[in-house]
């Protein structure tokens, strides 16, 4: 998709399909005005007469409108309040596109600026307007024996009505485009089967990043080097697999030599059986989005790069297939972690902890800024939260306030649970350091508190995504998130610096 700017009077633009709101009782947009002026008054005509029904993102399409050199104008209903939440916006921008798509226009004109969203400017409604094309376009058909057709939409444009918008509106142009490229990639990734998503193919990703972007350098630690290293705890997980396990180490250089990295850690569990604390058989193919917060990081890093920001950004993935078989780990064995401390596997299903401690220690040598995990770990997090929010838990107050505004600011929320001393007790083991699980209460709170176990000294937090990674039902698929928070933490930091 291509997108541009586009300035002038709206009824001399040539375009497929010219985008305008309508609110309140009647309000005409700017653009719609000006439009309605050319062609006589047949808009407030139409409108007066109620063919555009009153509800929020409902649209009617006015096919060759006179004295309008634009094949078609969109209209749609902007709500009757003053400004509409990003929620109602994103459903507003999805009922245009479906109308775009519907009438096969191969190019759309939009006129944001009347579209009033809650403290959101215009940079940000282009942006999210992006993210949300590219959202719809994607497609996962590549095992389909036939594919869908390709959209016939290609060209998008946003209408200013003052140049002087024009800088900041490239620069959302840019980093919508970034950011639903890094989306695609991260539902990509997960929507891949486990028996093609592997260690392997993930580690092969990562590869191939470095050859696609100069400022990507990437290595691979195999089974044989962990075992030197004695990362005890992660190999344990792949024990019982035939997939050789991989610590991915994705290096991007956009800061200074010296700038302390952000450093992102992802759980890369390619497919979640439980091992011999196997799961129950019902929906357990979803267990093949558990390196969704593996393919968080791919996209964050690939939207990073895209934009060239000037940050230092190191991403650790922690891939792992966990299987049942004659050698796996099972309930009471014992592992020593990279850190030192000893672990009792109580429970061979709480395996994302053991594969992320170790990278969490690993991550250490980097001397990092930050410290963030991403990772589909506990299903108390989704009886907590739900689908709509990503909790973050965090040993420094100020990290967890970043990444909450880097939620907010890019529509994709995220919200902090506590992680008291107090619960530290529940993983207490009689014949280790610690145990893996912590029992039923509070189960994502326990899972946050094993991993704080392994950053302590560092500035850390954890987003579980067990709930906001992909959608399950007829509907089934990964979200794509958290690469808009990832990214705009990135961006907030960048912009701290300057
Ligand atoms: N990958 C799962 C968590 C999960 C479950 C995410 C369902 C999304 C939906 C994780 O490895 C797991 O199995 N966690 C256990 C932990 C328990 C054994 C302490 C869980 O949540 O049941
Ligand atoms: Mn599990
Ligand atoms: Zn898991």
């Amino acid at each position: 998709m291509e997108y541009k700017i586009k300035s002038g009077s709206p009824e001399k633009q040539s375009s497929g399909c010219l985008v305008v709101s309508i609110s309140g009782n009647n309000k005409l947009s700017s653009a719609a005005q000006q439009l309605d002026e050319a062609c006589e008054g047949y808009i407030s005509k139409l409108v007066k007469r109620g063919d555009l029904a009153r509800q929020t993102g409902k649209t009617l399409l006015i096919p060759g409108l006179h004295n309008v050199k634009a094949q078609r104008v969109l209209l749609v209903y902007a709500g009757k309040e003053r400004s509409m939440s990003a929620v109602k916006y994103t459903r507003l921008l999805k009922s245009c596109l479906s109308a775009l798509k519907d009438c096969s226009t191969k190019d759309a004109l939009f006129y944001l600026d009347d579209i009033h969203c809650e403290k959101r400017d215009l940079a940000w409604k282009v942006r999210h307007c992006i993210e949300t094309i590219e959202d719809s376009l994607y497609q996962f058909t590549e095992l389909k024996s036939k594919k869908g057709e390709p959209a016939k939409l290609a060209r998008i444009q946003f209408g200013l009505d003052n140049r002087s918008q024009a800088a900041v509106v490239e620069t959302a142009i840019a980093q919508g485009q970034a950011i639903g490229k890094g989306k695609q990639l991260t539902k990509t990734l997960g929507d891949l089967p486990g028996n093609i998503c592997t260690p392997t193919y993930l580690a092969e990703q990562a590869q191939q990043f470095a050859k696609s972007y100069k400022s990507i350098t990437t290595s691979i630690l195999e089974e044989k080097q962990m075992e030197e290293l004695g990362m005890g705890s992660l190999l344990s997980v792949s024990a019982g697999s035939e997939e050789p396990a991989k610590l991915i180490v994705i290096n991007y250089k956009g800061g200074k030599k010296d700038d302390a990295p952000q450093v992102l850690v992802g759980k890369g569990v390619t497919f979640d059986t439980g091992g011999i604390s196997l799961k129950p058989g019902a929906g357990m193919d979803e267990m093949k989005y558990d390196m969704c917060g593996a393919a968080s990081v791919f996209g964050t890093l690939l939207a990073v790069a895209e934009l060239n920001l000037p940050i230092n950004v190191i991403g650790i993935i922690a891939a792992a297939e966990n299987m049942p078989n004659g050698i796996a780990t099972k309930p009471g064995d014992i592992v020593t972690s990279l850190s030192g401390k000893t672990i009792e596997i109580l429970n061979t299903d709480a395996e994302g902890r053991l594969v992320l401690c170790d990278a969490l220690t690993y991550a250490e040598m980097f001397n990092p800024a930050a410290i963030i995990d991403i990772a589909t770990l506990t299903g108390a997090c989704v009886i907590a939260l739900g689908h709509h929010t990503s909790a973050v838990f965090s040993n420094q107050n100020g990290l967890a306030q970043q990444i909450i505004k880097a939620g907010e600011s890019s529509a994709d929320a995220a919200w902090q649970l506590p992680m008291g001393e107090q619960y530290q007790e529940q993983l207490k083991s009689n014949f280790a350091d610690i145990a893996n699980i912590g029992g039923r209460p509070a189960g994502s709170i326990t899972a946050a508190c094993f991993l704080s176990r392994f950053t302590e000294g560092q500035r850390w937090a954890h987003l579980d995504i067990a709930g906001t990674a992909w959608v399950s039902g007829s509907n089934k698929g990964a979200t794509g998130r958290p690469v808009p928070l990832l990214t705009q933490y990135l961006l907030d930091r960048v912009a701290e610096q300057s």
